[in-house]
């Protein structure tokens, strides 16, 4: 729908083409059809053409405070004018303050913060410390089926993701996967979600048992709603916390997505107390608002105490750029200030119920999950009974790509991940332009599927 081959603006000047410099991340570089972006305020995106677009996903997820926070954006200049760049070998202020405020956020006291440039590096290096502090330096790790943890080679491994499992074999990086805690389409055989739940558990158990505990170092997920829309149901994380525990075994929370917000809780697992609190966490996205990139591994205490007198062999250039730090401190004052962790869990509930809604009027829809914050999944189907998926996972079906076209054309932006719509906006997002987006949904599910 977006002509790729425009060379000038809404003001007829010239610009530079991306399609015909630039590859681009998870598409056929043919196919490449995106619009182009000048500038953004609160949930809303300006693009090259002049129309206003409403993001009704924070971009890939990240943009929690919105686009072009003025205070986040106010630190990076003021840490621009001050210090641009210290390697990661040194010490600098706002790297400093970063850490402290996380770890306090956590409740990690007596912990640590590796700082990384984004989510795959994170988890890369949350592995990298489960393994060398559990005295397992190949120790395996278990992680789901259908799950992303990134797009680097050992984080392909990591991700139950058939798309990518030819570039890197789980088995030859030491990954054992698990059937996710699916309750609309459960593995396990079972009708309610708590069941699937405690078998989805018991399945992480018996593959630690089956493979010897002192053979495996860590078990990674996502605590609570995942990028590949499944949603753990609640018995799910604080059963992996124990059966972890009793094992030996460390249990690594990645909460690149999910953390600041997006599930209503700083960190989705403290939606189940110190019951959930996992032994390491890895964070990005929402840890700078995506101003600038940004990741972190919080390692708890018991876990950087192990490593306290070993010799670490790793990071990058970037790690903990002063810049990207800087605006990770602003971001987190700004959740603070503006009490939006609060306010994800007020408005996402507030969604679900409109969803839900959507879900009694509109029979391709089979599933609503997520909703405790600002985060829901809406699971489409040919046939609510036997709930067959509009298309087998991971393929998006074309008239669900017709209808995110014709949201975009009237000024929404959905995403899409197979038969799935993920809904996860900006925190900020105004609760009128929230509700203008669902009953634009309402109206295109009408149209797309009419009944
Ligand atoms: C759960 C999860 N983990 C890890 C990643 C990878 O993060 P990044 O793209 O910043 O490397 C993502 C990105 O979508 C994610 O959703």
């Amino acid at each position: 729908m977006f002509d790729n081959r425009t060379k000038s603006n809404f003001r007829g000047e010239r610009l530079a083409n991306e399609s015909d410099s630039v590859l681009h991340s998870w598409c056929v570089p043919s196919k490449w059809r995106a619009p182009t972006v000048i500038s953004g305020r609160g949930a809303r995106l300006e693009l090259e053409d002049g129309r206003s677009i409403l993001d009704m996903s924070s971009l890939a997820e990240c943009s929690n405070l919105g686009h072009q926070h003025p205070a986040v954006i106010e630190a990076i200049c003021r840490q621009a004018q001050q210090l641009c760049f210290v390697s990661a070998a040194w010490g600098a202020q706002p790297r400093a303050e970063l850490a402290e405020a996380l770890l306090e956020k956590a409740g990690f006291e007596g912990g640590r913060v590796f700082f990384t440039l984004a989510g795959a590096d994170a988890n890369e290096n949350a592995v990298k410390f489960a393994r060398q502090s559990s005295g397992k330096p190949r120790g395996r790790i278990v992680t789901r089926d259908r799950s992303y943890h990134g797009a680097s080679y050992a984080c392909m491994a990591l991700s139950g993701d058939a798309r990518t499992r030819v570039q890197a074999d789980p088995e030859t990086f030491g990954v054992l996967q698990v059937p996710p805690p699916y309750a609309y389409r459960c593995a396990f055989d079972s009708s309610d979600a708590f069941t699937c739940g405690e078998r989805a558990v018991g399945a992480v158990a018996q593959t630690i048992d089956r493979h010897g505990a002192s053979t495996v170092a860590a078990v990674m997920m996502e605590p609570n709603a995942g990028t590949n829309g499944i949603v753990a149901p609640d018995n799910y994380w604080p059963g992996l916390r124990e059966a972890t525990r009793a094992r030996s075994v460390w249990l690594i929370a990645d909460e690149v997505m999910s953390g600041f917000g997006r599930c209503g809780e700083w960190f989705a697992w403290q939606r189940y107390g110190d019951a959930g609190k996992p032994d390491l966490m890895t964070l990005a996205k929402g840890l700078t608002g995506a101003h600038l990139p940004l990741g972190a591994v919080l390692l708890s205490a018991d876990v950087a105490d192990r490593l306290q007198h070993q010799m670490l062999y790793t990071g990058l250039t970037y790690c903990g750029h002063p810049l990207a730090c800087a605006a990770g401190l602003a971001a987190l004052r700004a959740y603070e200030d503006e009490d939006l962790i609060t306010r994800s869990r007020t408005l996402g509930a507030k969604m679900f119920a409109e969803l839900q809604a959507l879900q009694s009027r509109h029979p391709v829809i089979g599933d609503v999950r997520g909703g405790h914050g600002l985060f829901a999944v809406v699971e489409l189907v040919t046939d609510r009974a036997t709930r067959e998926p509009l298309a087998p996972w991971p393929q998006t079906p074309p008239v669900l790509t017709a209808l995110v076209d014709a949201a975009m054309a009237s000024g929404v932006s959905l995403a899409t991940r197979g038969n799935l719509l993920i809904l996860a906006p900006p925190l900020v997002i105004d609760e009128s332009d929230l509700a203008d987006a669902l009953h634009l949904l309402d109206q295109l599910l009408s149209r797309f599927f009419p009944t």
